[in-house]
């Protein structure tokens, strides 16, 4: 049975999608089934990171409304045979379903799919509790600005109280320089404000944004220090 895993953070921005559609990648490049759901409802983003947006036709809310089945929603990616994706729905409105219904969709996924990728929204608020419905893992990412760690350990409270037992905290956007130059918080700094185990930290890398800009998931950059990362955080995020 698939493990279900959520993308959160508490602020906007600090980079949900792009890291679900590498880390999307980086697990489909082993060889195992995944299917990723964008569940930022209204504000669809993962289809042009993976440059499918032109392929999108059904919807996430089509799917829970019956009109068509999931396999029909689903757009793959010829690169990556083994991951595919459920588009959110643009029409917020469209979207009249509970927690019990989006966790039963996401419970139906895991018995064909090896890992169930949530992208969530940013914040708080009730489509949060709707993506994290029935998740088993959370990863909450964050960038390294004392805003974005408040709001994180925000978010953990919410996720928590969502019922997702797991929940880990990746840092993303670093400028090591930054650090050091004392005006941004430390990684201790993070330990003391973000509850959740750190288990992962991006470097802010122009790459990483042009590569999201062109469609193109950056891991698939073979043997570069991003694709490393990704594995070692996708293998702690499952050891969790
Ligand atoms: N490590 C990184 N280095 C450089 N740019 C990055 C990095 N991670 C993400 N970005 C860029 O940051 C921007 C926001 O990323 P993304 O859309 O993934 O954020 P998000 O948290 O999903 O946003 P939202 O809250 O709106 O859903 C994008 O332009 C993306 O390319
Ligand atoms: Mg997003």
């Amino acid at each position: 049975m698939g493990k279900i895993i959520l993308s959160a953070s508490g602020k906007g921005g600090v980079g949900k999608s792009v890291f679900t559609v590498n880390l999307g990648a980086t697990l489909a490049d082993r060889g195992v089934k995944v299917v990723m759901i964008d569940m930022n409802l209204g504000l669809r983003n993962m289809d042009i990171y993976l440059g499918l947006e032109n392929k999108v036709i059904f919807d996430v809310a089509d799917v829970l409304s019956g009109l068509c089945g999931y396999r029909r929603a689903m757009l793959r990616d010829k690169r990556f045979p083994c991951l595919h994706m459920i588009p959110a729905t643009q029409d917020r409105s469209k979207f009249a379903f509970d927690e019990a219904v989006v966790a039963n969709f996401y419970a139906g996924l895991r018995e064909s799919y090896d890992y169930v990728l949530v992208d969530g929204p940013a914040g708080v608020g009730r489509d949060v509790s709707l993506a994290a419905a029935g998740c088993d893992v959370a990863a909450i990412i964050t960038t390294l600005e004392y805003v974005s760690l408040r709001d994180a350990d925000m978010a953990d409270r919410v996720l928590s109280k969502a019922g997702v037992a797991r929940r880990a905290c990746v840092l993303n956007k670093v400028n090591r320089e930054l650090i050091r130059s004392g005006l941004f918080p430390s990684f201790e700094d993070v330990s003391a404000r973000v509850r959740p185990p750190l288990i992962g930290i991006i470097q802010y890398d122009e790459n990483i944004n042009i590569a999201a800009n062109c469609g193109v998931p950056v891991v698939r950059q073979r043997g570069s220090y991003i694709e490393e990362n990704f594995n070692r955080i996708a293998d702690r995020l499952l050891g969790l």
